[in-house]
């Protein structure tokens, strides 16, 4: 997180006054921008117990140096005795623990009590496991609430013998839904008719409905949030997430594809052991389910122990990414492009954006990703792949030919405001991600917010103004991090707020920000002059040329009162309509919790050109405005 308070908006105290603007119908700027988007990694259980829809934590008792294996979240049912073990004879290399289920009395199991809770519904799970050991008895598969009351049960026959695990499926289908997400799943099987009075398990797994109906597929609740967001691109898969503690800790594509057996998981930068089950394929389904640009960032030879990969041994790393760009992009007739294939997915995928690791600039690692990591990438990547667009993960470098950078930024809502104008300082020749914002702190309080809060969200929204009206520099925007799983985190505030509830998920206030900007995409800015210049009111002004619909979109922060604006397009004449929408909040403290109402007011109006094609409105103190005339334009 680096601060740049060089460019300072002089505020203007002024209250009462109308702002006249006038927006020129040409002269503007053609804009690279895709919109507003989402950056997803293993933070805050934003993968496993968050988007995928994964219901049983610690399937398969995956584990690493940092966070060793463990019966975490499993219960034993009637006394039996859970024992964890790796076996000469494991269900594969990828997963050599499992977990030993024993008892005496007749019915005896396990309980497993999900990411904090399971949310049951009126809808079909579908469920697996593996077993081991002669039996020829069934199992009973369940989901209960926490005091052991069955809500839904299913019987499968065993087909488990004694030197082979074998795969047993089922599906639950509830008839009505539990009355909260206080629920455990179990198995339970007759010990007595067990060879030993013993078997094993592993790979434990329970899916709800996916989004699109995809097996090991996302939670919806939460796609739909994206997709009602309008996110334009996903970056992926961090973030820390993709440096790792270590070298060996870094996030490694082709650990994170194929069948969930040949997926080790791995420790994640955030404190806890990651299935991979959300690995590369997933990302690419869930950008095609939401019809968004991927934005792919491959590990650049930084880890966060600061270890830094020495010059001669760069090109390792660089052909990994160059393997994973040819399994997501290569003919079939390439060798990861035909594994691709194998996986499902014969038509390759188009990358147009790849980013070089992740704040290259920290943990000491500058020097050597100016001196030789980024071009190492680069270099090889724009020779295979002329048309990808390579990213450099900071922009305090000299970047070459037509790369673009990342920036940051985590602060307090002033120090947003008082950016505004940081984009004008730069020229077209690269473009820049704003890959990670987000207002975490008030001002002059040195604390982070469990949430998003109003007054912080406006602050954001005038920054986004100021990287709108470089729409001609900006790739793209997005918040961060995206989720967080209020049961288990490690950072706040986070942009969309959840937990097993799916019914309780919370878009934050700087969700309906980024949503609402998000709804118009300028794709050329129009040069616009005020009788005031910016501040308290920051605006930027545009036109959608698929529509010749001109958009106003404007944020008012710090203001004493109410501020009327008079607004002109030239070649918009008397009488034309326009939609506004405005957002405010009751207070600047208002934050949008889970299982909480929606603090965020949209109020949507109707207006109409008044003489010369005025348009004349007034924006509240910590609003947030898009106003968009019909396309009828003289
Ligand atoms: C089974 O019974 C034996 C003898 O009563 C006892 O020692 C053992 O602990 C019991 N095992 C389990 C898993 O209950
Ligand atoms: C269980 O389901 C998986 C995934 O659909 C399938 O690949 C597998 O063949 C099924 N196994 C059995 C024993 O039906
Ligand atoms: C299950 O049935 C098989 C085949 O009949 C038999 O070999 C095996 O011993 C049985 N297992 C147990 C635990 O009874
Ligand atoms: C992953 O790919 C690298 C080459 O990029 C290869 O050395 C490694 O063995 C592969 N790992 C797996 C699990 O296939
Ligand atoms: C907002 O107002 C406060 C108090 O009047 C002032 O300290 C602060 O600098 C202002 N912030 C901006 C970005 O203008
Ligand atoms: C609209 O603008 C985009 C750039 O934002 C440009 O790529 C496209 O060609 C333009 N389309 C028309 C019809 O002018
Ligand atoms: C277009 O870009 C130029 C050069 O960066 C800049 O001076 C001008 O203000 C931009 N125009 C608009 C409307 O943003
Ligand atoms: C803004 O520009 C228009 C012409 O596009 C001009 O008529 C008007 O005087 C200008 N207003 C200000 C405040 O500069
Ligand atoms: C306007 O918002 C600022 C926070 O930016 C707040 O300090 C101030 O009290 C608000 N003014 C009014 C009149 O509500
Ligand atoms: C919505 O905006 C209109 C026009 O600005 C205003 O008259 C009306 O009171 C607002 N409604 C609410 C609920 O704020």
């Amino acid at each position: 997180m680096i601060l740049l308070k060089i460019f300072v908006v002089p505020f203007l105290a002024v209250c009462g006054y109308a702002v006249e603007i006038t927006v020129a119908s040409s002269g503007g700027n053609v804009t690279v921008m895709l919109g507003y988007g989402a950056m997803e990694e293993e933070i805050n259980h934003a993968g496993d117990g968050g988007l995928y829809a994964e219901l049983i934590r610690n399937r398969a008792f995956q584990g690493s140096d940092l966070y060793p294996s463990s019966l975490d979240a499993w219960e034993a049912v009637n006394g039996a005795e859970l024992a964890l073990q790796s076996l000469a004879d494991p269900l594969s290399l990828a997963l050599p623990y499992s977990m030993n289920v024993k008892g005496n009395s007749s019915v005896i199991g396990f309980k497993n009590s999900g990411y904090w809770g399971i949310d049951v519904q009126a809808q079909t799970y579908t469920g697996s496991f593996w077993a081991r050991g002669s039996y020829n008895g069934s199992f009973t598969a369940a989901l209960e609430t926490s005091a052991g009351d069955t809500l839904i049960s299913v019987e499968i026959d065993s087909e488990s013998v004694s030197d082979a695990w074998v795969q047993h499926n089922f599906t639950l289908t509830p008839t009505s839904p539990a009355s909260d997400t206080d629920n455990v799943f179990s198995i339970t099987f007759n010990a007595a008719e067990a060879d030993g009075g013993a078997l094993d398990f592993n790979l434990i797994s329970l899916f709800p409905p996916t989004y699109s109906d995809r097996p090991n597929g996302m939670r919806k609740d939460l796609m739909e949030a994206l997709a009602v967001y309008g996110t334009k691109f996903l970056r992926f898969p961090g973030g820390n997430n993709l440096e790792g503690e270590t070298v060996g800790d870094r996030w490694i594509w082709n650990n994170t594809i194929g069948p969930l057996t040949s997926r080790p998981g791995r420790a994640s930068t955030w404190d806890y052991e990651e299935t991979d089950g959300l690995g590369l394929v997933e990302y690419m389904e869930w950008c095609d389910d939401l019809g968004i640009e991927p934005i792919l960032a491959v590990w650049s030879g930084l880890a966060l122990d600061e270890t830094v990969v020495s010059e001669s041994e760069i090109d390792i790393y660089v052909q990994e990414a160059l393997d994973e760009l040819e399994f997501l992009t290569g003919s079939v007739d390439t060798e990861y492009g035909a594994l691709r294939a194998q996986y499902g997915h014969p038509d390759p995928w188009t990358i147009r954006y790849v980013e070089v690791g992740n704040e290259d600039y920290l943990n000491g690692g500058l020097d050597s990703y100016i001196s030789y990591r980024f071009s190492a990438f680069y270099d090889a990547i724009t020779e295979k792949y002329p048309e990808i667009s390579i990213i450099a993960s900071t922009i305090e470098m000299t970047l070459p030919g037509n790369a673009n950078g990342d920036y940051h930024m985590y602060d307090t809502p002033d120090a947003f405001v008082e950016a505004f104008n940081q984009w004008d300082q730069y020229s077209n020749e690269h473009h820049y991600l704003l890959g990670e914002l987000a207002a975490t702190e008030y001002n002059g309080a040195d604390v982070s917010q469990m949430y998003p809060w109003w007054s912080g969200s406006v602050g954001e929204a005038v920054y986004l103004l100021g990287a709108e009206r470089n729409a001609d520099k900006i790739i793209g925007a997005t918040y961060a991090p995206l989720m967080c799983n209020i049961d288990s985190y490690q950072w706040t505030p986070n942009f969309i707020a959840y937990d097993a509830d799916t019914a309780a998920t919370a878009p934050s206030t700087s969700y309906y920000v980024y949503q609402l900007f998000n709804q118009h995409i300028i794709t050329n800015t129009l040069p616009a002059n005020s009788s005031t210049g910016f501040g308290p009111l920051y605006y930027v002004a545009g036109l959608d040329n698929s529509t010749d619909e001109r958009i106003f979109k404007a944020a008012v922060y710090n203001s004493t009162g109410d501020v009327p604006i008079g607004l002109t397009f030239e070649g918009v004449d008397e009488g034309t309509t326009a939609q506004l929408t405005v957002r405010t909040a009751p207070e600047a403290t208002s934050a949008n919790e889970v299982g909480g109402a929606n603090v965020v007011s949209t109020n949507t109006t109707t207006l109409t050109a008044g003489s010369g094609g005025m348009f004349s409105f007034s924006l509240p103190n910590l609003s947030v405005a898009v106003l968009v005339t019909s396309s009828s334009t003289a």
